[in-house]
């Protein structure tokens, strides 16, 4: 296909593409590429410029983002309760970091949809047995054995199911009853509500279930008021197997722009932020809210320079920048992108992910990240705000409702020896619930403080 200026859903065709997996039989992808393109989109485009309507007041200064979920979403660890104890720990934030800040929050899960990796290296060695690496459930299977590394594409379209699955059910807890202000004390699980931060959690609840109280004793009409029953919680995940997002990329019949229906929000990872390549070049030419990871390599200049390709308009909300620089390196690398943007008053909501800057291999062997590097790189991210005079937009965090032991510390205070009890993700270490929890008020504090 010759490079053109025009946009479309395919013309990233064109462009340089990296992080694709090598299909084995392209002419079955194409298959799969045309039956996923007459499928129902997963989300429609009012959503997405709601989203963008929200994320807009983070990029003024007037909310706070929480963007949370697997690294890694699992066809294997696929379960109502697994996807309803994730929204719990998802909703426990929120509540904690709004009633202890008063600042809204608005709520995205890396969910739904979160089923592809960006690798470092294509292949994976071990005892001198060079495999394709694992790209996610969308590409391949985790297993060390060739059948299961081989890149199939009738996964995407279990990938679509599974995210059609996920979604209704996110809506049903959502919209249904579950993400009712009155039900705050049942998102507190049983081995958190035992823990310091879940009493710390129920002390909060029961202020809200006061507050509530005390509206209705005041002659609130707290029955019939919308937001006190159900709650928003968009989907997003890493674009970045492009044929997919093409396919679920449609026409929005009201305005004749193009959204990739395949979730609210979209972004573009460290490994695929290339100003000429495919990724950004998609991504500039659908309408959803998008967000771009930025590492510690990244200059002002390429900041400034996607902030034009992703966001010419200047819509605040249409882009997140993501920070994910490491807790040694964000108070030397951040400093000078907040005052780039803020200089050339590009409206960026701005994001802390501070997981992929802090992940090492912890003498065990397994890939981990340390609580207290997780809370020192937040730590840095509000304190080189509050220099430059920006607001500290939210937080990217890779957590799971469920027991686990992959990140060390916290106030259960995981050893390296303790990893192996519960290491059960497909890609990157996540917190637990009640590290989770625990970070939520750590976040709180400092954003009452800012
Ligand atoms: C991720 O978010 O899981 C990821 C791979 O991040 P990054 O692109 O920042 O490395
Ligand atoms: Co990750």
């Amino acid at each position: 296909m010759p490079v053109t200026t025009e946009w479309s859903p395919s013309s990233w065709r064109s462009r340089d593409v990296v992080q694709q997996p090598d299909w084995a039989d392209l002419g079955a992808l194409d298959d799969v590429v045309k039956r996923l393109g007459s499928m129902p989109p997963l989300v429609f485009a009012g959503e997405a410029r709601s989203l963008t309507t929200d994320l807009g007041k983070v990029a003024n200064g007037e909310a706070f983002l929480l963007q949370a979920g697997d690294c890694a979403e699992s066809f294997d660890a696929f379960s109502a309760d697994a996807i309803r104890d994730k929204l719990k720990v998802i909703l426990q934030m929120a509540v904690v970091l709004m009633y202890s800040s008063g600042v809204p929050v608005v709520k995205v899960g890396r969910i739904a949809g979160q089923f592809a990796k960006p690798r470092s290296s294509g292949t994976e060695t071990i005892d001198g047995v060079e495999l394709p690496s694992f790209r996610g459930h969308m590409v391949n299977d985790i297993d060390f054995t060739s059948q299961a590394r081989v890149a199939d594409p009738e996964r995407l379209i279990t990938a679509y199911q599974q995210s059609a699955s996920t979604l209704n059910l996110v809506r049903a807890f959502t919209k249904g009853g579950f993400g009712d202000l009155s039900r705050v004390h049942a998102w507190n699980q049983e081995f958190v509500a035992s823990s310091a931060e879940g009493q710390r959690y129920e002390e909060v609840a029961a202020g809200i279930e006061r507050a509530l109280q005390f509206m209705s004793a005041c002659g609130v009409d707290t029955v019939s008021t919308p937001q006190l029953h159900t709650v928003d919680v968009s989907t997003s995940h890493e674009a970045l197997i492009l044929g997919y997002e093409e396919a679920l990329t449609r026409q929005d019949s009201l305005t004749g722009d193009w959204y990739d229906c395949s979730a609210h929000m979209l972004w573009i990872g460290e490994r695929t932020r290339q100003l000429d390549g495919a990724h950004v070049h998609f991504l500039s030419g659908v309408g959803n809210p998008i967000g771009c990871k930025v590492g510690p390599s990244v200059t002002p200049e390429e900041v400034l320079a996607l902030c034009e390709a992703l966001n010419p308009k200047r819509i605040p909300g249409r882009l997140t920048l993501i920070t994910r620089m490491g807790a040694e390196t964000i108070g030397t690398a951040l400093p000078p992108l907040l005052e780039a943007v803020r200089d050339a008053g590009h409206p960026v909501a701005w994001a802390c992910d501070p997981m992929h800057g802090n992940t090492f291999t912890a003498p065990s062997g397994r890939k981990t990240r340390h609580f207290d590097a997780v809370l020192a790189e937040i730590t840095g991210f509000f304190a080189a705000h509050r220099a430059a005079g920006t607001w500290p937009g939210g937080v990217h965090i890779e957590l799971t409702g469920d027991n686990v032991t992959e990140c060390l510390g916290g106030a259960e205070e995981i050893l390296d020896a303790d990893l192996g009890t519960r290491y059960e993700t497909m890609c990157d270490p996540r917190l637990n619930a009640r590290q989770s929890l625990d970070l939520a008020f750590r976040v709180a504090e400092l954003l009452r403080r800012n």
